[in-house]
């Protein structure tokens, strides 16, 4: 990417406008322009292998679960509209898949995936199901002083919680032919090079630092609920989530991305078990299971719904309010937040605050996808000619972090003014991907748009 870039940025020296390079290159004035190296750096070669390499396997990749297009990750609404050949569906068309792979119902109705954590010697009865995490902001979220953490239950099940061995889980999981998982038959097992690519390109998705609260938000709502998640006697939302991510603080220094048993697992009405299918309990972290699940970043949290390691809760003002009740409050991280307050309570928060700690997750999210969709368009901006169709690509990204932005302010009537701003923004860079003479200005145009929504939800510049 770093060769890209840097021929990207050689070319926009000359002018602005993209077109100029093939121009200039056609006159054989700037040769190099006309012929970009072929990426062969660890990012650009670990994002092909996401979205393309099957591992000669079920026909599924990465990518499958992890669209870019869905913030890296798949919901109900988003499998709706995919088409029923798509591979994610693997278990309802290739009938060496069709038992003990997939729950079909489950995947299209909560957008859960069978997992086989404690091994596949008993597939009847040995799984559980989880919702697919995003794999955004990984740089932050996953090292511990006992080493990474990934997966939901932080125990990245079969391995050693690194990314790498994550992803060569993954292929066993997922990626197999038949329930037989023979390696060099049902699938081919990635080399250490594409797992060095693929590690390298995760690392790069998303946010590479956390955020410094406070922010200085003007919205009331979401800088009250900003108050409460912070104060350690009333939220205490960022003992956890420190600065609104995946690690923890005690008061006694960050300890990193670290495990609790949150009583998640023991929420009545979980929707698996409203439709009365097999859901065996999920024990978390280790085998057998210690009850622990893994703290997730929250930055991300509110257009990557639903939400917990089972999908149990579809909202995020829901999940909010999961630390308000019992499940939380009777858990071992409930009873240990009680143990040392004043009036020996866990969390406890009225609906008002609920609402407000959810708006100010949804205004982060949203200043997140801001600085997201600007990323995108500028480096759309920059694409030559000989580039277009990867321009495209991440103009109709920026479009879709856009309109991720309007639903999560929209959602909680958030933000109105910010929100006809990202409307407009929207609008310029789908112009902008299908136009190529006036890409650069309609781009121009659509970041300015972004900016001035940034502008309304907070005074930081
Ligand atoms: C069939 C869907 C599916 C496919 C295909 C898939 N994943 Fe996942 N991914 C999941 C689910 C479900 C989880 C949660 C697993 C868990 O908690 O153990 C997950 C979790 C992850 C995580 C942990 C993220 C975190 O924050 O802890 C990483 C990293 C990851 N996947 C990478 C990959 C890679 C790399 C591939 C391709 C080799 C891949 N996935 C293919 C469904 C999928
Ligand atoms: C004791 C540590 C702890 C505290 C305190 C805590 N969390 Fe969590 N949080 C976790 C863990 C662990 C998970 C994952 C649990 C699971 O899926 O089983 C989680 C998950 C979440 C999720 C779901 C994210 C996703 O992507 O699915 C949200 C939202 C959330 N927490 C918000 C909050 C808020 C708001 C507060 C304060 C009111 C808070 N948390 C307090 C540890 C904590």
């Amino acid at each position: 990417m770093n060769k890209r870039r840097g021929w990207n940025r050689s070319c926009r020296t000359v002018s602005s406008l993209a077109v100029s390079c093939v121009l200039a290159g056609a006159l054989s004035a700037l040769p190099a322009c006309t012929t970009p190296p072929a990426p062969d750096d660890p990012v650009s070669r670990g994002k092909e292998i996401f979205f393309n390499q099957t591992f000669n396997g079920n026909g599924r990749t990465c990518g499958t679960c992890h669209p870019a297009r869905n913030n890296f990750t798949i919901d109900p609404a988003f499998i709706a509209t995919l088409p029923p050949t798509d591979p994610l569906f693997v278990a309802e068309f290739n009938p060496a898949l069709g038992k003990n792979f997939e729950n079909p119902k489950l995947m299209r109705q909560f957008g859960l995936i069978l997992e086989n954590l404690d091994g596949f010697d008993d597939l009847e009865k040995k799984f559980v199901m989880r919702g697919v995490p995003h794999v955004l902001a990984q740089r932050t979220s996953i090292n511990s002083n006992q080493g990474p953490r990934t997966g939901w239950s932080g125990d990245g099940a079969p391995g050693d919680g690194s990314l790498r061995s994550f992803a060569t889980g993954a292929v066993i999981q997922h990626f197999t032919k038949t329930l037989n998982r023979v390696p060099g038959v049902d699938f081919r097992l990635p080399t250490d090079a594409e797992l060095d690519a693929l590690e390298a390109f995760m690392l790069s998705l998303g946010r590479q630092q956390d955020l410094a609260l406070p922010l200085p938000l003007k919205g009331i709502v979401a800088k009250r609920g900003q108050e409460i998640f912070l104060d350690n006697r009333l939220g205490k939302c960022n003992l956890c989530h420190v600065n609104a991510g995946a690690t923890a603080n005690f008061g006694t220094g960050n300890i990193g991305n670290a495990n609790f048993n949150t009583g998640v697992a023991n929420l009545p009405d979980q929707p698996a078990d409203l439709a009365k299918e097999p859901n065996p309990r999920d024990d978390g972290f280790g085998r057998p299971g210690d009850g622990t699940f893994n703290t997730p970043p929250l930055v991300e949290a509110a257009d990557s719904g639903p939400f917990f390691h089972n999908n149990a809760i579809e909202t995020i003002e829901g999940a909010v309010a999961f630390y308000d009740g019992e499940s939380f409050n009777n858990s071992p991280a409930g009873r240990a937040l009680a143990a040392v307050d004043p009036n020996k309570v866990g969390i406890e928060l009225d609906g008002t605050q609920i609402v407000a700690i959810a708006a100010f997750l949804r205004v982060i999210n949203t200043l997140e996808n801001i600085r997201q969709s600007i990323e995108l368009l500028e480096e759309g901006a920059a694409k030559g000619f000989a580039d277009r169709k990867e321009a495209r690509e991440l103009l109709e990204r920026a479009v879709s972090e856009t309109q991720d932005s309007i639903k999560v302010l929209d959602g909680a009537g958030l933000h109105p003014e910010a929100v006809a701003h990202l409307q407009k923004a929207s609008k310029l860079a789908q112009k902008a991907a299908r136009s190529f003479f006036r890409r650069d200005t309609l781009t121009r145009q659509a970041i300015d748009e972004q900016r001035k929504a940034r502008a309304q939800l907070t005074e930081a510049p």
